[in-house]
């Protein structure tokens, strides 16, 4: 894991000396929270892959996942990532743009250079996903209303796909039985609509690292704003006004957040349970020593337990 981090920001190429590769250099020097080299590295003890093959997935996953922050960034025309400015905020728009399209090239090439059609052509379907997830997302912003299930259709494909595919391509690898291919794609599909969930509900927090209330700013009602604007309807007309605008002062009490922040926690804790459940009948369908299935759902479990804690 530390070295998908270490070689990730480390991209030199055929063309040195061109400024894509300090500007990507710099940039990825600040690390994430690395949770899909994590989540690959426990399917891939599940499924006994090789290490060169699990750090192949890490890093492709890494690199496209470091690509789609860097383009949302400019979608959302965020100023702050992690704590710091975002890239198009340190150099300009087409630049951001150009360093993203250059991370995805990167990822094609060293597919290709490794022989790895069938990763590279599942890949490109997670990929196809997260786009339409934003084309989604982009027409709720304009419709000026959205559904749960709405959201949950856009979390599926820009946060699902991607998760879902660094677990399904651990099985597919292994060879394993295509609905257990399936079950794992279902389980990361299912984290990641719990971790889209957390990450809205982190938008009403001042230690996001992110700017606040960025969403309804954008113009998108997410989870967290969808169950405030149920509890304390009497709040829809001026949530509404909000929308696409700049607007800094907040116009719910401390209380009325809370209670859609934990109502949005215990949405969260019924998908996370979901996920345990999965991931316990795909262990259980392995026919490796029962040890290795008992660490690796433990394991699985508290990485699970820690999405939790998140979410507190
Ligand atoms: C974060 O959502 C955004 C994504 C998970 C996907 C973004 C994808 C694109 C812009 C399409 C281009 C894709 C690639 C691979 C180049 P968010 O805005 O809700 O989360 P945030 O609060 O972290 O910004
Ligand atoms: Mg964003």
């Amino acid at each position: 894991m530390h070295n998908t981090q270490q070689t990730l920001s480390d991209l030199h190429g055929r063309s040195y000396g061109y400024k894509v590769h300090d500007i990507l250099n710099n940039h990825l020097s600040t690390p994430g929270k690395m949770i899909r080299p994590k989540l690959i590295q426990l399917f891939a003890q599940l499924f006994h892959i090789e290490q060169e093959k699990q750090y192949l997935i890490s890093r492709s996953a890494e690199l496209i996942h470091t690509a789609s922050l860097i383009h949302d960034d400019v979608v959302d025309e965020a100023d702050l990532r992690r704590g710091e400015r975002t890239l198009h905020k340190k150099t300009s728009n087409s630049l951001a743009v150009l360093a993203g399209d250059f991370l995805l090239a990167r990822v094609i090439s060293e597919l290709v250079a490794a022989g790895e059609f069938d990763i590279l052509k599942t890949i490109s379907e997670a990929l196809e996903d997260i786009v339409e997830g934003e084309f989604l997302q982009d027409q709720l912003k304009k419709n000026g209303t959205n559904s749960k299930d709405e959201l949950i259709e856009v979390s599926k494909k820009k946060t699902g796909a991607l998760l879902a595919w660094c677990c399904s391509s651990v099985a597919r690898i292994s060879k394993a039985p295509e609905e257990i291919v399936q079950k794992c794609h279902l389980f990361g599909e299912k984290i990641g609509v719990a971790f889209q969930m957390i990450d809205d509900n982190l938008d009403f927090s001042e230690t996001s690292g992110k700017d606040q209330n960025k969403d309804l700013k954008d113009g998108l009602i997410n989870f967290t704003t969808l169950n405030l604007l149920k509890n304390y309807p009497e709040l829809f007309y001026i949530v509404h006004q909000m929308r696409g605008t700049t607007c800094e002062s907040i116009p719910w009490s401390e209380t009325q957040i809370k209670t859609a922040q934990d109502e949005t926690k215990n949405e969260v804790d019924i998908i996370l349970h979901e996920t345990k459940k999965l991931f316990s009948e795909i262990a259980e369908s392995q026919t490796t020593s029962n040890e290795n299935i008992i660490n690796s759902t433990l394991q699985v479990f508290a990485f699970i337990d820690q999405m939790k804690e998140r979410s507190k």
